[in-house]
């Protein structure tokens, strides 16, 4: 027995250094096949160590490279990750249409982090699985589910607008529009009165879905903690699975009252929502989704639906304070079109057309996602003859793809009169305007998050006058979402 031991621990040196040795051998064969597949896609030179990755990093600086980069190499270039390791990063629409509109995948590296939080739910479901759950959660989304949540977004709203006029002067617009999307998301799709915008301590599920969205980030900045095992053994790995847990058990316990009430409630005595539909939805084999998928995608929804949400409402408002001759617009349009009714309903919120073209404007320079990456199933012909091969990993940066020279005149301006009735075809159209990108694996929750932008936009500028706090400037970075490096904070006068 002590002989075999002591070969095993004379042996186990051998065997990690040939994993190793492969390891090594494995990434330069694919660095070999990553620069044969670039010869058709010249780039900005990367450096030997860092690649391209300082460059196009997620800063301000970062993000306007990158949007300069796709204007120089015609839409699609490489970034080099380091010395080992590259992507195709995407900026002309004519490309972005062409990968969008085929099935490939999500990639794996880019996402992989988020796994322990929303699971296998439909933002990182693949191949049937995806395809299944799409078509059992879309009617959650249909218009006439969609109508009874105004009333929702229109109640939140006020509890926000109180909040303010309570407490004026400069507020961290971010951390209140989160709290906003959080508290309306929790209602429409859970039925569940968080009551988050006014609690003084945070419930903890709140708290957790904090932490986990900047753990999330902080992991990403560390490539140490990229590895799972190192991960678990850190501070933050630990504080990780703790908000994963209690998120779950939330989730969980959330699951467990619908299926109580399901039992008790007479049929038709309350509007449907999203979690009624996760319960009871059948595929065309008449079978639902498994309680591992139903938690899931209750995760996944509220991951995907409150920041991304959260992050077009900040922006918007800071480009309103930015822009007072269209905050004023916006406000003479609300009063023309509201008047003084405060219960709103489906058909006021589509009458501000030109408020609702300072949205659009807003994401056009500020998309709240600002990268989404894909990764080739199989060859992909460009529609100019150029091939990018199976087993590459794509992104498409928005924030670059929206700033395109080639596409928009003064891409740098804010003119809310791009998304106008007349100009609107061509400007947002073919791929050139997509926030919500394109495609299958487009936003399932688009109507939702553009019906709910609709309520709050116009009930703040009608409520205050927003301005900018000039000693605290925003600078975009781009994060799982476009966030502000320091905070977006903005001056808020009741009217
Ligand atoms: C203004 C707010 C929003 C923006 C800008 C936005 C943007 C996006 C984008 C760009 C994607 C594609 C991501 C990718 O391919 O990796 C996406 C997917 C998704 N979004 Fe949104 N989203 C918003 C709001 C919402 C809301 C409110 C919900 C839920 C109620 C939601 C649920 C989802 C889901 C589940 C997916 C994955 C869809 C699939 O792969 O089939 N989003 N969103």
């Amino acid at each position: 027995m002590a002989a075999l031991s002591t070969i095993v621990l004379q042996l186990s040196p051998i065997f990690i250094g040939t994993l190793i040795l492969l390891k090594i051998l494995q990434l330069v064969k694919r660095k070999y096949e990553l620069t044969k597949s670039f010869r058709e896609f010249p780039g900005p030179k990367p450096h030997w160590l860092y690649g391209n990755m300082r460059e196009v990093s997620g800063d301000l600086d970062g993000l306007l490279r990158t949007a300069d980069y796709g204007a120089i190499y015609k839409g699609v270039f490489p970034v080099w990750m380091g010395p080992l390791d590259a992507y195709l990063n995407m900026a002309h629409p004519t490309i972005v249409k062409h990968v969008f509109s085929g099935s490939d995948p999500k990639d794996e590296f880019s996402y992989a982090l988020m796994r322990p939080w929303i699971g296998d739910g439909l933002l990182l479901a693949g191949g049937r699985k995806w395809d299944r759950n799409r078509r059992m959660l879309t009617p959650a989304f249909h218009m006439d589910i969609l109508k009874h949540y105004v009333k929702i977004f229109n109640e939140s709203t006020k509890v926000l607008v109180q909040k303010w006029r309570e407490n004026p002067g400069c507020v961290e617009t971010f951390h209140h529009m989160s709290l906003l999307t959080l508290d309306s998301m929790m209602k429409c799709l859970f039925g569940h009165q968080s009551n988050c915008q006014l609690e003084t301590v945070r419930p903890a599920y709140i708290q957790c879905v904090y932490d986990v969205s900047d753990l999330i980030i902080k992991r990403i900045m560390n490539p140490i903690h990229h590895y799972g095992f190192l991960y678990s053994l850190s501070d933050n790995g630990r504080k990780f699975k703790y908000a994963c847990d209690t998120i779950h058990d939330h989730s969980n316990m959330l699951i467990g009252e619908r299926r109580k009430l399901l039992e008790k409630e007479k049929p038709g005595s309350r509007n449907i929502d999203f979690l009624d539909i996760l319960l009871s939805a059948k595929d065309s084999d008449g079978c639902g989704l498994s309680e591992q998928e139903i938690r899931d995608e209750v995760d996944t929804f509220m991951f995907a639906g409150h920041d991304s949400t959260a992050s077009t409402l900040s922006w918007c408002l800071y480009n309103l304070a930015l822009h007072p001759e269209y905050q004023d617009q916006c406000r003479e349009e609300v009063q023309r079109e509201w008047g003084d009714n405060t219960d709103l309903t489906w058909e006021d919120i589509h009458k501000l057309s030109f408020t609702f073209s300072c949205i659009k404007e807003s994401q056009r320079l500020f998309p709240p996602v600002p990268n989404v990456s894909r990764c080739a199933e199989k060859n992909i012909t460009l529609p100019d003859g150029r091939i990018i091969p199976k087993g590459m990993r794509m992104a498409v940066s928005l924030f670059a793809l929206h700033r395109n020279p080639d596409v928009w005149s003064n891409p740098e301006e804010f003119d809310p009169y791009r998304f106008s009735e007349e100009n609107t075809k061509t400007n947002a159209g073919s791929g050139n305007f997509i926030p919500f990108s394109l495609g299958p694996r487009n936003c399932i929750g688009q109507a939702f998050a553009t019906t709910q932008l609709k309520v709050v936009v116009p009930m703040i500028v009608r409520n205050f006058r927003l301005t900018l706090d000039p000693s605290r400037p925003a600078e975009p970075e781009a994060m799982l979402i476009l966030r502000s490096k320091n905070g977006l904070y903005l001056n808020i006068t009741p009217l």
